[in-house]
């Protein structure tokens, strides 16, 4: 295989490299194209464009394989935690037990949010999105520790800050429902590991003990472990951009955040548990709603449907559907919308316009399903994919900063007017 690109333009031809990764993936290197023709290319939404080289996830959309640093997904969902889910994502290596247990203490050891954060907090509106109020909370913790705003920040206290946002994320965000169901905040319990801690802040009430239930905080450890990294999709990809230009890592996460929410991205969680609502309050009639997402002339789509990279089942969806069953036997748990979730993924997976497009079910659409069944409220569906997503955005930006890459800014084709002169008012 050659390892030189050419292009012909205007009778001239011009030599790229050809970059080959450790998974075979091929890439032209254009960064000389630009001075060498006057040429760039066009890509919109970045189908065929990388943005980086990066090792810290690989997947497959073909063949539906996803590996953090290595490994594949289904090993980690099945032995792993997402706190050493998280420790390899960021630091490149599974933890022995000393490190593990050193990871997660320090994590413990910052918990605790600076009190003033409540009176950010008690400004929102009961009815505000929990996203909304993660996003700016965790912008607000440059305001708490200003030293996160060093360009040139030392290993130390890059560590601290990435330690810092693990820990308080999870406070954050229970903070952020127990402000939308306008009930008192629960403090972090350090003795509690972290999904537990995450429960504990959420569900405990001040006139009960709160228990956690083994097989909850299970559930929570897998989904969040199958969220916690996906190479360059939007979120990241913000995460990276904006990281570019020497923003505080918290800064980028809150970026990162407001681009989780957007229902084509991690929004689709929520928005695929509506769609199974409002499909069940229509009388539960799966095919009339096939007909509409296929109806052009409909904006109606199958959330939880379609993928950019997957072309074959996502194999997150895979493990969460699998897990759905298991979950919810084991709380006792029957949830109509579960049926009419299969009803919709049978129906789909049988239909010319899903499978010829490639069309299958991603993370998003059995997710918001376990998330029911464990308690956790609809508007916090995407808190709890960011949840998930923090290590794999953490390490993103990490990687992108030791790098030492250039301020992402990507060039434009004007289709605009060309020059034209100013028109006073009296003569327009
Ligand atoms: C996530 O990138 C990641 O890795 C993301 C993610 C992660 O871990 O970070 O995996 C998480 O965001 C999962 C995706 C969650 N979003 C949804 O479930 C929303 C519903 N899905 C779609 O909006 C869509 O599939 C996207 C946004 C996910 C992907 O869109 P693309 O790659 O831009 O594909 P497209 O919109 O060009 O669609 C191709 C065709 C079009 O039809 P034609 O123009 O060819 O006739 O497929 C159709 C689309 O209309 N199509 C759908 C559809 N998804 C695509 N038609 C009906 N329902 C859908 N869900």
């Amino acid at each position: 295989m050659s390892d030189i690109a050419e292009i012909t333009l205007e009778g001239k031809s011009y030599q790229m490299p050809v970059v080959v990764g450790t998974e075979d993936e091929k890439a032209i290197d254009i960064s000389s194209l630009r001075s060498a023709s006057g040429y760039i290319t066009l890509d919109a939404g970045y189908k065929n464009t990388g943005a980086t080289t990066s090792a810290i996830t690989f997947l497959d959309g073909e063949k539906g394989i996803l590996r953090y640093r290595g490994y594949p997904i289904e090993q980690l969902a099945e032995k792993s935690s997402f706190i050493e889910v998280a420790y390899l994502l960021i630091y490149g290596s599974l933890p022995t037990t000393a490190e593990l247990q050193d990871f997660s203490d320090r994590i413990s050891r910052h918990t605790l949010v600076n009190e003033d954060m409540r009176k950010i907090l008690d400004g929102f509106p009961s009815a505000a999105h929990p996203m909304g109020i993660l996003s700016a909370l965790v912008s607000s913790l440059t305001a708490f520790y200003p030293e996160s705003l060093k360009s040139n920040q030392s290993d130390e206290e890059m560590e601290l800050s990435i330690v810092r946002l693990m820990a308080k994320m999870p406070t954050i965000a229970a903070w952020s429902y127990k402000n939308s169901v306008g009930h008192p905040v629960n403090y972090p319990k350090n003795n509690l590991d972290y999904c537990s801690n995450f429960m504990h802040m959420m569900f405990a009430y001040p006139t009960e003990t709160y228990e956690t239930n083994p097989v909850v905080v299970d559930a929570l450890n897998k989904l969040l472990i199958l969220h916690a990294d996906h190479e360059q999709n939007c979120s990241t990809s913000t995460v990276r951009l904006v990281g570019s230009a020497h923003a505080s890592l918290y800064s980028s996460v809150s970026a990162g955040i407001s681009a989780l929410w957007g229902p084509l991205h991690g929004g689709a969680n929520q928005a695929v548990i509506e769609m199974l609502e409002a499909i069940k309050a229509d009388g539960g009639d799966s095919k009339k709603f096939i007909e509409k997402a296929k109806d052009k002339n409909d904006p109606f789509r199958l959330m939880g449907f379609g993928h950019r990279v997957y072309k074959n089942f996502d194999p997150r969806a895979k493990i969460i559907k699998k897990s759905a069953d298991e979950v919810l036997a084991a709380l006792g748990v029957k949830d109509p919308i579960l049926n009419i979730a299969k009803e919709l993924e049978e129906a789909a997976l049988n239909d010319p316009y899903f499978v010829e497009r490639k069309l299958y079910p991603n993370v998003d659409f059995y997710s918001g399903i376990i998330y029911r069944a464990i308690g956790i409220p609809t508007n916090m569906f995407t808190v709890m994919f960011a949840l998930g997503r923090l290590p794999g955005w953490i390490a993103q930006w990490k990687e992108m900063r030791e790098n030492k890459e250039p301020i992402g800014r990507p060039r434009q084709v004007y289709v605009g007017e060309t020059e034209r002169n100013y028109i006073d008012m009296e003569k327009r």
